[in-house]
């Protein structure tokens, strides 16, 4: 077993890309990663146990709440959390708290992956892609340096009573948002959304994906078809898609990934 274990979610890959940057600066990592169930789930050994995972709807995404309840961390193991946000941290770091008392959290603002709510650009204040990614490469330098020397965070994440509210009502549209879920006519029948899809929610036929209701949102079809073909609606027709350029979608889908 490793000494650190990283739990990561990740819909379009800039989790990932950070939980790897982290891991490489650490060694001997192994992520984990939450977009289903954890393939591994006894981190009894790990001195370090980190989570890095993105807010969605104000909240945890996807079953990832009732993941890190699966987990089982030794008593005297460092505990850390990184969350990414477009624009507020929500209620999602509090609810990793809860469950598991962090001893050093932290976020980060990234672009936005919610296309269909507001183009990944109009992050306020405007940012850049280069500019957002130096932002994640100083946050990665701020967060090894924390854990390395055992930092301790002052206080615990902000309890948010509104965001869990928001959560709760949010988290539900996702299967409502899948029914919008279209392939134009750039569709080549690739298959790529069918392999991202963390909940089996996408099957070719005829050689075009057809969406189920089972979706979480993570948007991972959208942000990943190499064509651009999967809309939401008529409203993301024309907006830019903002993969993490440094994920390919074999890795998002790795259910687990070992840097030394
Ligand atoms: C469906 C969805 C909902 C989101 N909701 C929020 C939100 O409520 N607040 C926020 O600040 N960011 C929100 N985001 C933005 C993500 O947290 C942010 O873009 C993050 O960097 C995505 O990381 P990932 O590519 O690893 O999934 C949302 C993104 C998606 C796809």
């Amino acid at each position: 077993m490793s000494e650190n274990i990283i739990y990561c979610y990740s819909g379009a890959g800039h989790c990932l890309s950070m939980a790897k940057s982290i891991a490489t600066a650490l060694g001997d990592t192994d992520i984990v990663m939450m977009r289903r169930f954890p393939v591994l789930t006894d981190a009894r050994s790990a001195k370090r146990v980190g989570f890095v995972f993105s807010c969605m709807a104000g909240g945890l995404p996807g079953d990832v709440e009732d993941y890190v309840k699966a987990i089982q961390i030794a008593p005297d193991a460092y505990r850390f959390a990184v969350e990414q946000y477009a624009g507020y941290l929500g209620c999602g770091m509090r609810k990793i708290d809860e469950i598991v008392r962090l001893d050093y959290w932290t976020g980060i603002s990234n672009h936005s992956t919610a296309i269909w709510l507001m183009p990944h650009q109009l992050t306020l204040p405007p940012t850049t892609p280069k500019m957002a990614q130096h932002r994640i490469d100083c946050k990665v330098n701020e967060v090894v340096q924390a854990v390395l020397a055992g930092k301790r965070s002052e206080k615990r994440p902000p309890k948010e009573l509104a965001f869990e509210l928001m959560s709760k009502a949010l988290g539900k549209t996702h299967e409502k948002r899948a029914a919008k879920f279209q392939a134009n006519d750039k569709c080549i029948s690739c298959g790529t959304c069918v392999k991202v899809c963390p909940r089996e929610n996408i099957q070719l036929a005829d050689g075009r994906p057809v969406f189920g209701t089972n979706c979480m949102g993570c948007l991972g079809c959208v942000q990943f078809c190499p064509q651009h073909a999967i809309d939401i609606g008529r409203v993301t027709a024309n907006r830019e898609r903002f993969p993490d350029p440094k994920i390919n979608v074999a890795e998002l889908t790795e259910p687990l990934i070992h840097i030394d």
